[in-house]
């Protein structure tokens, strides 16, 4: 018998809760036997909850049961949750979690101390939702270099885009929907100013290029300067706007990670990864291009990947399994300063105005166009400061990369 503690009773923990008693007899023969939830840590009270006999108040009743092998941990954030799962792990517990601030930021000492300590640390759910991506990247591809890895990181974003393309919600509207869902996080800056994207692609980095990249190195911009007008040009030019997380490998090591706005073509695969799902798409040498697609966040999606890396555990009890990477530093990410692409560019200016600055663009038009303004797509490819220093006459103007 594996005895389990889940640690936070939100959206993913009571998900996680729910999975595994509900599923208990198919997951016992997955994991070769009995996984048993014996406690949920939470400060709230939840007298009608079918789990109410197991909440507990106070971690030390965790720590110090010798009985729990597992801690799962779904509080999220930094604070509480880094104390709780330092003090598992050296209880010699293992530690499973969704919490990617906490493995973005703190990725490294934890899994070096699950290492020492001859436990495990995992965090399939930290990406993607239910969508396995950090099991294929680091085992099933482990026999390629990584060569680059992008994609659709947030669902709560890609589902507010999807409404303000499909149904011409507003952003505000589309938020609220994706809040009522369970998608969002608590605090939904974390989602639609990119935030949640950025610590996602400094996971997806460090296990595929070795070297922690932290949040504080990656470039990171959301969408919330992403308007309906935009949205619309980019369909009249065949593309659809999709905030995208992207990590390169470049030929001197280090690594260009970012986040931002792009126009993606209809043609590639990920213009059409809608709604709440995720779409990551990573290049290996070997392999070439794979593409990983699910429900990128929700209850029980999440819940799903969590609770895989609890059997994965308890089938593998008494045998360390923590991925692990070098530490990061100063020279292991760079920024976007010399990422050259073409751009997307809307500016308060006529026509002639914007072609005066860009002399080869491709102009677009939209369906109501209000008169005052112009927007087209560089012929050339440019890094932002050349695209600026073409601008720098035009007042007002959105620059959004296209991915080609
Ligand atoms: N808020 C996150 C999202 C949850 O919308 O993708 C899953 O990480």
């Amino acid at each position: 018998m594996v005895n389990v503690a889940i640690l936070g009773f939100g959206t993913v923990g009571s998900g996680v809760a729910e999975v595994l008693t509900g599923h208990e007899n198919s997951i016992a023969r997955k994991a070769d036997g009995l996984i048993r939830l014996k406690y949920i840590l939470d400060v709230r009270d939840f007298p009608d909850s079918p789990f109410a006999g197991k909440f507990v108040k106070d971690f030390a009743v965790i720590e110090n049961d010798p009985e729990v092998d597992i801690v799962v941990e779904t509080i999220g954030g930094a604070k509480a949750a880094l104390d709780f799962t330092r003090r598992a792990l050296e209880a010699g517990k293992s530690v499973v979690t969704s919490n990617k601030e906490l493995v973005a930021s703190h990725g490294y000492e934890l899994t070096q101390l699950a290492r020492e300590k001859g436990v495990c640390y995992l965090f399939e759910a930290s990406v993607g939702g239910g969508i396995p991506i950090i099991r294929p990247l680091s085992q099933c591809l482990a026999a390629n270099e990584i060569l680059e890895i992008y994609g659709i990181l947030n669902g709560t974003t890609n589902y507010i885009l999807t409404r303000m393309i499909r149904t011409g919600l507003t952003f505000d509207a589309a938020l609220q929907e994706a809040q009522d869902n369970g998608y969002a996080e608590r605090d939904p800056s974390a989602d639609v100013e990119g935030h949640d994207a950025c610590r996602k692609i400094c996971i997806l980095a460090a296990i595929a290029f070795g070297r922690h990249i932290y949040p504080e190195q990656v470039p990171t911009q959301g969408i919330t300067g992403v308007t309906l007008a935009d949205v619309d040009y980019a369909e009249s030019a065949g593309k659809k706007i999709k905030l995208l997380g992207r990590a390169i490998r470049r030929e001197d090591g280090r690594v260009c990670a970012y986040v931002a706005p792009h126009l993606v073509d209809q043609s590639n695969p990920l213009a059409g990864v809608e709604d709440v799902f995720n779409g990551i798409s990573v290049r290996g040498d070997a392999i070439g291009d794979v593409m990983f697609y699910g429900r990128g966040a929700g209850k029980l999606p999440t819940a799903s990947a969590v609770v895989a890396d609890v059997i994965d555990v308890a089938r593998n009890m008494g045998s360390r399994k923590a991925l692990s990477w070098e530490p990061g530093g100063e020279d292991t990410a760079c920024g976007t300063d010399d990422l050259a692409s073409r751009w997307y560019v809307r500016a308060k200016a006529s026509v002639d105005g914007l072609r005066a600055a860009l002399p080869d663009c491709k102009l677009l038009a939209r369906r109501e166009s209000g008169g005052e303004e112009s927007a087209c797509i560089t012929a050339q490819e440019l890094t932002r400061a050349e695209l600026e220093e073409k601008l720098a006459g035009l007042e007002q103007h959105s620059l959004i990369r296209v991915l080609d």
